[in-house]
């Protein structure tokens, strides 16, 4: 009985211990989860930018359409000399939108968890705009983020959180979220945040479950991720994707169902799935805008605006830090 204890301190000394134990623990819940940051690793990140490139996936055109829109509207809003500060930032096709309206902006600072989309986006930018201060930050933003130093002292602030990923926390997790974001805008600073909103079950579906099967790359890739992450043995030929509208809760769920019974190793752990049974890797939460000015509100921020696309299919908001 001394090998579990043996285990534990093996995984102590590993950077990736707090990551393992999330992944172990949703792994083996009654409802098993894994954690969706876990979904952008390189191929991952690139499978992401695949599908927005789909004329399913409408919440990317919608969002390009409304900063095309109001670009200059947004800019006025916000003023001149902002630090932009962008949470995950992937591609960074929407931040030339916003960084082509914004007057003199003091700085830019993307983060992103997927470092080498990061950089190369970041350099991306960097070339575009000769006379910007970008500098890139690897991080985890669901853990509270600190600014470099070189940077730390502008203001005013203005967090950009496009692609609706606040979506794909729970309510109380993006209350949370927002409020790290609060903190780091500080008062008076702004957030510009993307969020889709309620449909119809076939648009939704359509868009998280693609005849192309572009999302399904992308739902099973966490599992070669995880492997990879923690020489586990997953096998992505055992599950299938799902993308399913809970209109109760007002969220997309996407799982991965499996075909048949399978059971597979990680980290010395076994894991036993049993068909039928899915692996919900993550939500994306729809809210209309009264319901989205509660969240919030209850992190400090108060509305200024909401746009809409031309289709009200998808909204931008802009906050302020109270
Ligand atoms: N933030 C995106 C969204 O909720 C993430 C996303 C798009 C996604 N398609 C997906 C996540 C498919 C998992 C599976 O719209």
């Amino acid at each position: 009985m001394d090998r579990p204890a043996e285990r534990a301190d093996k995984r102590r000394a590993s950077p990736l211990e707090p990551l393992l134990r999330e992944v172990l623990d949703g792994l083996r819940a009654e409802q098993p989860t894994l954690p969706c940051k876990l979904f952008y690793d390189e191929p991952g990140s690139q499978l992401y930018e695949q599908i927005t490139a789909l004329e399913e996936y409408y919440p990317f055109r919608a969002e390009v359409e409304i900063l095309e829109r109001h670009g200059a509207q947004i800019a006025r809003a916000l003023g001149e000399g902002a630090l932009v500060v962008e949470y995950g930032s992937g591609s960074s096709v929407k931040t030339r939108l916003l960084l082509d309206c914004l007057h003199a902006c003091a700085g830019y600072v993307p983060i992103d968890i997927s470092r080498e989309h990061l950089q190369q986006a970041a350099r991306g930018i960097a070339q575009h705009y000769p006379h910007l201060h970008v500098l890139a930050l690897c991080a985890d933003f669901t853990e509270p983020v600190t600014l470099p130093a070189r940077v730390a002292a502008l203001r005013p602030r203005v967090a950009f959180f496009p692609g609706s990923t606040i979506g794909n926390f729970d309510p109380p997790a993006a209350t949370r979220l927002l409020r790290n974001i609060r903190e780091l805008v500080g008062r008076g600073g702004h957030l510009l945040i993307g969020v889709d909103v309620p449909k119809d079950r076939a648009t939704l579906e359509l868009a998280y479950d693609d005849p192309h099967g572009v999302t399904a790359r992308f739902n099973l890739n966490i599992l070669s991720h995880v492997n990879r992450l923690f020489g586990a043995d997953l096998d992505p030929g055992c599950f299938r994707h799902e993308a399913i509208w809970n209109a109760a809760h007002g969220r997309i769920e996407m799982h991965l169902r499996c075909t048949r019974d399978h059971h597979a190793m990680l980290a010395g752990e076994r894991l036993a799935f049993s068909r039928g049974q899915s692996i919900w890797t993550e939500s994306s939460y729809k809210y209309p805008p009264g319901q989205f000015h509660a969240i919030g509100a209850a992190a400090g921020f108060a509305p200024e605006s909401v746009w809409f696309d031309s289709r009200q299919r998808y909204s931008l908001h802009l906050m302020r830090a109270v």
